[in-house]
């Protein structure tokens, strides 16, 4: 079964994915890190971003693949590479051009095939554009006041102030959910969990409730 997860930054998106994933012997594909993967494609080929034309190009003739929990970049594990805020601030740019992700779109898809349709897929648009048949899709969301501050306890973010990572957050959540192509949003099918008030354990607790339950359902077809 494809497990989608969706929702913005900050909310915990990853380390639900990964947990649902190992504790049901998944592999897991973090969408996010493609953009990124694609973003550093068009840097590495000193494509212009404000040029999508350009950038489409170098998204085209880079090879992006995801493994055991690594991005890989034209066979380059580019893991750490890809979390700097320069490469933060391009994927939300790169994510935007419609045809870059119908050229990611078909990487994730054919990715999720060669695991027979059985993955949890982390994203923004999992649910609604690149598995609307996924048989559980679930939308995290939580408070922005408590994405930023969970952001600024990250390691990632190295120390930087709660306010300084509430504002990149805020200016990356307005350019991903008022895009025109894929904007961040629930699918009308979601569950949807606002985690503002929640542990982390009863977060995971909820999806792999929802999970068995599913599985356990008989197939009508
Ligand atoms: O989750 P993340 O921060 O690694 O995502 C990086 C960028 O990619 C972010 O600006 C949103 C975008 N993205 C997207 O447009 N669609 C997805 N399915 C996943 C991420």
């Amino acid at each position: 079964m494809v497990i989608a997860i969706d929702g913005p930054g900050g909310v915990g998106k990853s380390t639900v994915t990964r947990h649902i994933a190992s504790s049901r012997g998944l592999e897991y594909l973090d969408t996010g890190a493609t953009y990124r993967a694609a973003a550093l494609a068009a840097l590495r080929r000193r494509a212009d971003l404000d040029n999508p034309a350009a950038v489409i190009e170098a998204v085209a003739d880079a090879k992006i693949d995801f493994a055991n929990g690594a991005v890989l970049l034209d066979g380059e594990d580019v893991s750490i590479e890809i979390r700097t805020p320069q490469i933060t601030a391009a994927a939300s740019a790169v994510a935007a051009i419609a045809e870059v992700r119908t050229i990611v779109v078909a990487m994730q898809r054919s990715w999720v095939e060669r695991r027979h349709g059985k993955a949890v897929v982390e994203g923004r648009d999992i649910g609604t554009v690149v598995f609307p048949e996924a048989e559980l899709k679930v939308f995290l969301t939580a408070r922005p006041e408590v994405r930023a501050a969970r952001r600024a306890a990250d390691p990632e973010a190295d120390g930087a102030a709660v306010a300084d990572v509430r504002a990149a957050l805020d200016e990356r959540d307005h350019a991903d959910s008022t895009r025109e192509v894929s904007p961040l949003r629930p699918a009308p099918d979601a569950l949807v969990i606002d985690t503002s008030d929640m542990a982390l354990e009863d977060v995971i607790a909820e999806v792999l409730e929802e999970v068995d339950r599913r599985s356990n359902r008989p197939r009508l077809h």
